[in-house]
């Protein structure tokens, strides 16, 4: 695996090369409530945030976090309520200098319902018009600035021609260490069978318990098993599954399994996966083994459930 060099180093001058991720960043209207409301009644709700959201961001801004240089690839609409997020990813240090402007449109947006009785999320998500990240952004960047490039599965045409250009760079070198890893996420079901093409493209492939169980899988590591005939030989399979922990398995077919790390008391799910998944990317690009990395990213997907936010804990880092 290639190694973040320089990790204790958090000064960030450029021509470092740095973790790029790409996908969706929304505004997330986060509503707080101990139960859920009832249809045509007028509720006071505990607490009502407004927040930066989407996967892909998420996972960028707990990467910073843990120290890795992180940069964040993806669209914003020209609006000022695109101010929310980028302030939100400079105050961070996550990169966004190749970040596509649109004019004459609105930012996705996500209203979530959290129930802090039981820490679920009912999640109510609108986008009326602003594009994905095209092969045409991403074909401007430098390769050479990047160690890791990870995916958010969503428009799978463009991603595909992403990470051919990347597996095409990649075919230049013989050291692995000069290589840029490559992860992809899978999350939202509905993306199949188009996401196939994807698989055998990354080095580490995410796959969600919804996108597991559209494919008929009943548990983490079935899914797993099932998956690793799908990816590249040698590449990591992960499946992460609530409360259940996660599932791995890399080049020797061994199936790993960490436990999940529940906090005393969950109150905000919101944001578990990619907060695991980062700390999987993190722990994996650390030189870290396959148990150690879904141990890490439970760890520090368990840290952030006990709390309202996204703030990680950094006594969770043990690797
Ligand atoms: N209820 C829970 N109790 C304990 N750990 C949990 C719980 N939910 C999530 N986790 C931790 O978070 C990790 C990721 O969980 P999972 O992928 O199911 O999250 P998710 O709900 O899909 O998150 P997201 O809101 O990002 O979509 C799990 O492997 C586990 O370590
Ligand atoms: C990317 O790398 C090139 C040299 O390889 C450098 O000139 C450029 O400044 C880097 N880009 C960023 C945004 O750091
Ligand atoms: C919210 O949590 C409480 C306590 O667990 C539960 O009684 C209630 O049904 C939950 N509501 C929903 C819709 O999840
Ligand atoms: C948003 O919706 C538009 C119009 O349906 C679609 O073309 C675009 O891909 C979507 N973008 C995102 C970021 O989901
Ligand atoms: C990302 O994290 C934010 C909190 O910073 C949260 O509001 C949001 O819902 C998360 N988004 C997703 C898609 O998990």
């Amino acid at each position: 695996m290639a190694c973040e060099c320089d990790m204790s180093n958090s000064s960030r001058h450029t021509g470092e090369r740095r973790t790029l991720i790409v996908g969706l960043v929304c505004l997330d209207i986060i509503n707080v409530l101990d139960n859920y409301p009832l249809e045509d009644t007028d509720t006071r709700v505990q607490d009502q945030l407004w927040e930066r959201g989407g996967n892909a961001a998420n996972t960028s801004v707990v990467l910073a976090q843990l120290g890795v240089k992180t940069e964040f690839i993806g669209t914003l609409a020209d609006s000022t309520l695109s101010r929310l997020m980028v302030e939100d990813f400079h105050k961070y240090g996550v990169l966004i200098d190749h970040c596509i402007y649109h004019n004459n449109c609105k930012p996705p947006m996500s209203c979530i319902i959290v129930n802090s009785s039981s820490g679920t999320r009912t999640i109510l998500h609108s986008n009326r018009s602003l594009p994905e990240v095209m092969y045409e952004d991403f074909e401007l960047l430098n390769l050479n600035n990047y160690t890791w490039i990870h995916f958010e599965g969503r428009n799978v045409e463009e991603v595909l021609k992403m990470s051919e250009r990347v597996v095409m760079h990649n075919g230049q070198f013989i050291e692995s260490h000069d290589r840029i890893q490559i992860s992809l996420e899978l999350e939202k079901p509905g993306l199949k069978p188009s996401f196939c093409k994807l698989l055998p493209k990354a080095d580490v492939v995410f796959l969600s318990k919804d996108v597991a169980k559209e494919s008929g899988f009943q548990n983490g590591e079935e899914c797993v098993l099932k998956f690793s005939k799908d990816v590249k030989p040698g590449a990591v399979v992960v499946c992460a599954w609530g409360e259940l922990g996660a599932w791995a398995v890399g080049p020797n077919g061994e199936v790993v399994h960490s436990p999940a790390f529940p906090p005393a008391k969950i109150e905000d799910t919101v944001g578990a996966g990619d907060t695991f998944n980062a700390g999987v990317i993190y722990a994996l690009s650390r030189g870290s083994s396959i148990l150690e990395a879904i141990m890490q990213g439970c760890k520090i997907a368990g840290d952030k459930i006990g709390h309202q936010g996204f703030k990680i804990d950094a006594g969770t880092v043990t690797t």
